[in-house]
């Protein structure tokens, strides 16, 4: 709920310009929307220039760390020595890892190895070995303002199964990005995702989704990729939100560690793999923020 602005107030979006100068046009498009039926964005999930520069800087870190794993990322290595680098790098930027704490979860990263879906447990036991493939996923806070991105990585020689398995879900949250329009619907971008790994024979995990992302670590809309084309939330300039399929080689079901209940693992023990950017919508297309 929210007070009806008057014409010549300020406008909500804090430019100090008049509201019929700035939002009005853009809040009556949005109640159109709402009127035929489609679910639209409150205002908090529409960021303002200032909150997209702070989300930036914090990306930056993210990026950052996420280069430095990409390069220095090898067998013989210990998922531990990864959550090291991660919590030294982005504490020595200024940041703070989002993931550390968060509801409990007790390491700065997530590094999910093989048959492991997501939330895998850095530990000293989990040595990288020629073959693995690894999902590392970054969370950055700084400032207050959230990041949050994963990348893929294959470990020396991977098999062509398990590469092709990466390639596609990389090529997945790429089909889903060019898929993601201002004025359009998040249900546009899931249909793309989703077709891209079923056409190639792979499933993709239905009750783990990504978020809108950037004031909180998990904002809405909940990011699905089992919905159609033209449902699902309005999406709008300034909606920034993360697309990361979990994709799996073979059936669609997971299940949850029980002792540490975060782990998620393929019921059947074959593959997963995940990419995560984060995406603003703009005026005219996209701006990729966290990658
Ligand atoms: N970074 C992941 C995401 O996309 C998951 C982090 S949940 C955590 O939301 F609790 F493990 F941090
Ligand atoms: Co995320």
């Amino acid at each position: 709920m929210s007070v009806k602005i008057g014409r010549n107030d300020p406008c909500w979006c804090g430019s100090g310009k008049k509201y019929k100068a700035c939002h009005a046009a853009f809040d009556e498009k949005i109640a159109r929307f709402a009127q035929e039926g489609h679910r639209v964005p409150t205002r908090d999930l529409i960021k303002n220039a200032d909150q997209i520069a702070g989300i930036k800087e914090s990306a930056k870190i993210n990026v950052a760390v996420l280069d430095y794993i990409e390069e220095h990322i090898h067998a013989g290595m210990s998922t531990a020595e990864i959550d090291k680098i991660v919590y030294d790098m982005t504490t020595s930027m200024g940041g703070i890892p989002a993931p550390l704490n968060y509801e409990g979860y007790p390491y700065s990263v997530c590094t999910s190895v093989n048959e492991q879906v997501c939330h895998g447990f850095p530990s000293e036991d989990v040595i990288l070995k020629e073959g693995d493939i690894v999902n590392v996923d970054c969370s950055t806070i700084l400032n207050g303002y959230f990041s949050d991105s994963s990348r893929m990585f294959c470990i020396g020689e991977v098999s062509p199964e398990k590469k092709r398995l990466v390639e596609v879900t990389k090529e997945c949250v790429y089909k889903g990005l060019e898929a993601v329009h201002p004025w359009g619907f998040l249900g546009d971008m899931g249909q793309a995702v989703h077709d891209h790994a079923y056409a190639n024979g792979y499933t993709i995990v239905r009750e783990i989704g990504g978020h809108g992302v950037g004031l909180k670590f998990h904002e809405e809309p909940w990011v699905g990729y089992h919905s159609r084309k033209g449902t699902e939330m309005l999406l709008v300039p300034g909606m920034i939100f993360t697309i990361e399929p979990m994709v799996n080689m073979g059936d669609v079901e997971i299940y949850i560690d029980d002792e540490n209940g975060w782990e998620v693992y393929t019921e059947d023990g074959l593959p997963s793999a995940q990419w995560e950017i984060m995406v603003l919508v703009t005026e005219d297309g996209t701006e990729v923020l966290s990658w």
